[in-house]
C-alpha cells in the first residue's frame, strides 16, 4: 500500500558489481576464445532484424574531456569499440574532434612539416628542429594541402656542408621524378609502391595535385585494416558525440555535418522533461534517421520513459563512476549491478509488449576487467568506461611521474576543473554551483590496443568458462551469484606469504 507520509522503501539492497560471481558451466569442445563473438547491437530494432549499428566489441568511453578526444576515438573505434566525443567544449571544437575521426584513414597522415619552394635550407633547419621530421613535401603555398612541386628528404641535403641561403626548389625531387600516388589508394597498393620502389613514403595527392596524405615505410602490420574496425558504410571510422538539454538546437546539426554517426545525450539524471523535449525535438527535425541515446536511467521506470521518448539506446548508472561524489553529495543513485538488473527486466518487458530491443549501456564503474562481463550477464548490451581509458597513451590527460610511478590524469565532469554544468542541469541558474566528482590522477596504463586485447582476452576466457560464445548466449545461460565478504577475500591470493613485503629483512 502507497503510504502519503513516508517513501517507498525498496528492502533489496543496493548492489555493486564486486558483489556477484559468475558460476561455470559444461564447455564444450567448440568453446574456444576464437570462436567467441563479442558483436552487439548499439542502437534499437524490431524484433525479427538486426541493429542498424553494431559493434564488434562491447566498449564504449565517456563523454568526458579526460577520456573521448579524436586519438581515444580512433584508437578504439580502430578496436571495434566506439568513444562519444565530449561535448563540454565549444561546438566548433567537439565538431572539429568528430571531422579528425572521420578523417583518419589508418596509415595515410597529413604532413605537418611543409614548405614552399622559395624556402631555403635556413627553413629547412628551423622545420626539422620543430618538428623532428625530415621528409618535407614541397607545395606552392607551403601548406599540407597545396599543389605538390616536388619533396625533400634527409639524402637531399647536409646541413652543415651547404649554404643554408639555397633555396629548397634546387635541391628537393622535382613532382615529375617523384612516384606518388592518387587519392582512393588503399593502404595495401600504397605499401607495395613503397616496396616496390624502394621509397621512405609516398605522397597521395588528388585530381588537382593536391597533397591530401604521406604514407610511411612502417611495418604494415601496425596499420593494417582490421575486420573489427568500428566503420561506416564509406568505410570511414565511427565516432558517436555528447550533446546536452540546452543548446541541442545549435549543436546537433554541425555536429551531423561533421559527420558524427550517433548522438548520446551527457546528463547525469535522464529521467527529466529535458530529455524529453530534446528526443522530440531529434525526431521532429530528422525523423529516424538520426540515432541518439540517452539517460542516464538506474530503474525500470526510467528507461521506459526514454524508450518511449524514442532513445536508440539507453544509459544506466547514477554516482558509480569512480570520480563520481553525486551520491555523496546529494545522495542520489543506486548500485551499478542492481540498476542494471532492473533496467535490463524493464528492457526485456518493453521489448516483449512492443516487440522493440532498445540496447542498455552499463556506464560507469567498471573497476575490474571482469566487471564488464558481469554487466553484459546482468544485460547490458555494452559498457560505457571513464577511468578505465583514461589511463591510455590516446587519451587527453598529461601523463606524470609522481614519487616514482608514472600516473595520468582523470578528471570528472562535474569537477571544478571540466565545469560542464549542462551535464547537471536541473533548470534555474546555469551555473555549477557544487561539485559532482573530483579531478584525480590514475595509474598509467600505456597503448590502448594492448589494455584492450588483454581485457578481452579475460572476457573470452571467462564465456568458455560459463560455456557460451555470444553475449546473447551469456545473458541466457550465465549463472551469478550474490557474494559473501569472506567470499571476496578467499578469491585473492590469502594465506600466504608475499615475496615482495611480507619476508623479514636477511631472510
Ligand atoms: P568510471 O568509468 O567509473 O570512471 O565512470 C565514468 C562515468 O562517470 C562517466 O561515463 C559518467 O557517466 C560519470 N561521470 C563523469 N563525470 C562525473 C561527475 O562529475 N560526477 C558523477 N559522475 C560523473
Amino acid at each position: 500500500m502507497l503510504s502519503l507520509y513516508m517513501a517507498t522503501i525498496i528492502s533489496e539492497p543496493s548492489r555493486t558489481f564486486s558483489e556477484f560471481l559468475l558460476l561455470p558451466n559444461l564447455t564444450g569442445k567448440d568453446c574456444i576464445p576464437d570462436n567467441i563473438s563479442l558483436k552487439t547491437p548499439l542502437v534499437k530494432n524490431k524484433r525479427g532484424e538486426n541493429s542498424a549499428l553494431t559493434l564488434s566489441i562491447p566498449l564504449s568511453s565517456a563523454i568526458m574531456q579526460s577520456v573521448s578526444n579524436h586519438t581515444l576515438a580512433i584508437a578504439l573505434a580502430r578496436c571495434g569499440g566506439l568513444s562519444f566525443v565530449y561535448q563540454s567544449q565549444p561546438i566548433a571544437d567537439q565538431a572539429e574532434m568528430v571531422r579528425k575521426v572521420k578523417n583518419f584513414k589508418a596509415g595515410f597522415v597529413a604532413s605537418n612539416s611543409n614548405l614552399k619552394p622559395e624556402s631555403n635550407l635556413l627553413d629547412v633547419k628551423e622545420l626539422l628542429g620543430r618538428t623532428g621530421h625530415s621528409t618535407m613535401p614541397i607545395t606552392q603555398d607551403g601548406s599540407a594541402n597545396g599543389k605538390l612541386l616536388g619533396v625533400l628528404t634527409s639524402r637531399d641535403y647536409r646541413l652543415k656542408d651547404m649554404d643554408l641561403g639555397t633555396p629548397v626548389s634546387q635541391i628537393m625531387t622535382p613532382f615529375e621524378s617523384l612516384v606518388y600516388a592518387e587519392e582512393g589508394i588503399s593502404l595495401r597498393e600504397a605499401n607495395d609502391l613503397i616496396w616496390e620502389h624502394k621509397l621512405n613514403s609516398l605522397p597521395v595527392i588528388d585530381r588537382s595535385r593536391k597533397l591530401r596524405y604521406l604514407v610511411f615505410r612502417q611495418d604494415y602490420d601496425e596499420h593494417r585494416e582490421n575486420p573489427d574496425e568500428s566503420i561506416d558504410a564509406e568505410k570511414r571510422l565511427m565516432v558517436g558525440a555528447g550533446v546536452n538539454t540546452r543548446d541541442y538546437r545549435e549543436r546537433i546539426p554541425v555536429l551531423l555535418e561533421a559527420g558524427a554517426d550517433i548522438l548520446c545525450i551527457d546528463s547525469s539524471d535522464g529521467f527529466s522533461d529535458w530529455q524529453r523535449d530534446l528526443l522530440a525535438w531529434v525526431r521532429d527535425e530528422y525523423g529516424e534517421e538520426i540515432r541518439i541515446g540517452a539517460g542516464n536511467v538506474v530503474d525500470g521506470e526510467g528507461f521506459r520513459f526514454l524508450a518511449e521518448c524514442g532513445a536508440d539506446f539507453v544509459k544506466v548508472g547514477v554516482g558509480g563512476g569512480s570520480i563520481c561524489i553525486t551520491r555523496e553529495q546529494k545522495g542520489i543513485g543506486r548500485g551499478q549491478a542492481s540498476a542494471v538488473i532492473d533496467v535490463a527486466r524493464a528492457r526485456d518487458e518493453y521489448f516483449e509488449s512492443t516487440g522493440e530491443y532498445v540496447p542498455i549501456c552499463s556506464d560507469g564503474g567498471i573497476v575490474l576487467d571482469y566487471h564488464i562481463l558481469l554487466a553484459l550477464a546482468m544485460g547490458a548490451d555494452f559498457v560505457m568506461m571513464g577511468r578505465y581509458f583514461s589511463r591510455f597513451d590516446e587519451s587527453p590527460g598529461k601523463i606524470l611521474r609522481i614519487q616514482g610511478n608514472y600516473v595520468q590524469e582523470y578528471w570528472a565532469e562535474g569537477s571544478e576543473r571540466a565545469r560542464n554544468w549542462q551535464r547537471y542541469y536541473v533548470g534555474g541558474e546555469e551555473a555549477l554551483t557544487f561539485e559532482e566528482g573530483v579531478d584525480i590522477y590514475v595509474p598509467y596504463a600505456g597503448k590502448l590496443k594492448d589494455n584492450v586485447n588483454l581485457t578481452l582476452s579475460k572476457i573470452k576466457s571467462a564465456m568458455c568458462n560459463c560455456g557460451v560464445t555470444s553475449i546473447a548466449d551469456l545473458q541466457s545461460k550465465a549463472r551469478l551469484t550474490v557474494v559473501s565478504s569472506t567470499t571476496i577475500r578467499e578469491g585473492g591470493a590469502h594465506d600466504v606469504i608475499s615475496k615482495e613485503k611480507d619476508l623479514p629483512p636477511g631472510t
